[in-house]
């Protein structure tokens, strides 16, 4: 198959939307990453997902909707009090909630759960595509299973060439770092995975929020996963990743140690630091992940990338507290490194 890479317009749109229609699928930019959608309503489409990604058929889909009247006919009853506040502060945007399912959304989408999860996404070129198709679209992050999500049309392209028809470029994405997944099963708003709407913001629109467990660790053994994506491997570079947390001086000569043994034992090492901590790390190798959390969110994908294209076969990387869009950060990064995490010795 010939994979096209069209800029986002009213004609690739419309385009886009015939594709969508016909079952095929389409790379198209959000406000988080790039997802790779299909007509959520057919099962065929939604199965060519799992397919080009090489996804584990039990990693159930985010159906995408561009209109709140879209959502009764995927659903099993009535959005409760909580849902109802949650999306009317950050719909459209970066968060996503998790319903009871109705009959007409397939098990394919959801893996074989009685919930179906919903977004309603900000970019104006992922609402004018499921305006054109005409239909709600089921879709992942336009990566290759276990790579790092695509926060350009470029990844999308390395991932997915001769895969899928058609990518919209709509340039690189803002947030950078997937939706926050909420379940809304108990009696506060429940974060499966952290991500631009934080649990700080959850927490002044519905009275609170907490966090599972899962997100800052790996699961225990026979752990279930509330949401199946946290028990796979994600966002891995081919390297292998450490963490190191702690005073910011003990970190930089933590790292830097770390760096010369790996470089001394033949390894070919890399360093992911903050950008006014480059200058510490003199001549090694290191990599910017931007100013702070938020720049880290934009950034980090597209770095964890650059390390597998410069053949980084170790990697340090620094780390950022777990407040407002850190938690996000930290999960992914986190995940990254198989959660090896290490602290700094020394204070200052
Ligand atoms: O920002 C995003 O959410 C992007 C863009 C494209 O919208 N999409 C995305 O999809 O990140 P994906 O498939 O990479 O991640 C979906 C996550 C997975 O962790 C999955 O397990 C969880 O949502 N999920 C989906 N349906 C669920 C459900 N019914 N219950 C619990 N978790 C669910
Ligand atoms: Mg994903």
């Amino acid at each position: 198959m010939r994979t096209e890479l069209l800029p986002v317009s009213p004609e690739s749109l419309a385009r886009a939307g015939e594709l969508i229609r016909a079952g095929q699928l389409v790379g198209f930019p959000t406000e988080t990453v790039y997802g790779l959608g299909a007509n959520a309503l057919d099962e065929g489409a939604v199965r060519r997902i799992f397919e080009a990604k090489g996804r584990p058929g039990d990693n159930p889909l985010i159906v995408h909707i561009s209109d709140l009247a879209q959502l009764p006919p995927l659903i099993a009853a009535e959005p409760g009090d909580t849902a109802r506040r949650l999306m009317a502060a950050f719909w459209p945007g970066p968060m996503t909630l998790i319903f009871p399912k109705s009959d007409r959304v397939s098990p394919v989408v959801t893996a074989g759960l009685d919930t179906v999860a919903v977004r309603f996404p900000a970019h104006p070129a992922a609402r004018a595509l499921i305006d054109a198709a005409r239909r709600p679209i089921a879709a992942p992050s336009a990566n290759r299973s276990g790579r790092p999500s695509p926060t350009t049309a470029a990844h999308v392209l390395e991932d997915m060439d001769g895969r899928v028809p058609l990518i919209l470029d709509g340039g690189p994405c803002d947030v950078g770092l997937e939706s926050t997944v909420v379940d809304l099963s108990g009696a506060e708003p429940r974060i499966l995975r952290p991500g631009g709407v934080t649990r700080e913001m959850l927490a002044a629109a519905a009275g609170g929020a907490t966090v599972d467990p899962a997100v800052l660790r790996p699961l225990g053994e026979g752990e279930v996963a509330r949401s199946p994506g946290m028990k796979y491997r994600h966002y891995a570079p081919a390297g292998e990743l450490t963490i190191v947390t702690g005073a910011e001086a003990a970190v930089i000569r933590a790292i830097c140690a770390r760096y010369d043994a790996a470089l001394a034992a033949g390894r070919r090492p890399l360093i992911l630091a903050l950008e006014g901590h480059l200058p510490a790390y003199g001549d090694r190798r290191a990599l910017s992940l931007g100013a702070d959390a938020a720049g880290m969110a934009h950034a980090m994908f597209a770095r964890l990338r650059d390390a597998d294209a410069l053949d980084a076969d170790v990697l340090f990387s620094e780390a950022v507290p777990t407040d407002g869009v850190g938690l996000a950060v930290m999960n992914r990064l986190g995940r990254a490194a198989a959660f090896r995490i290490v602290e700094a010795e020394g204070d200052a």
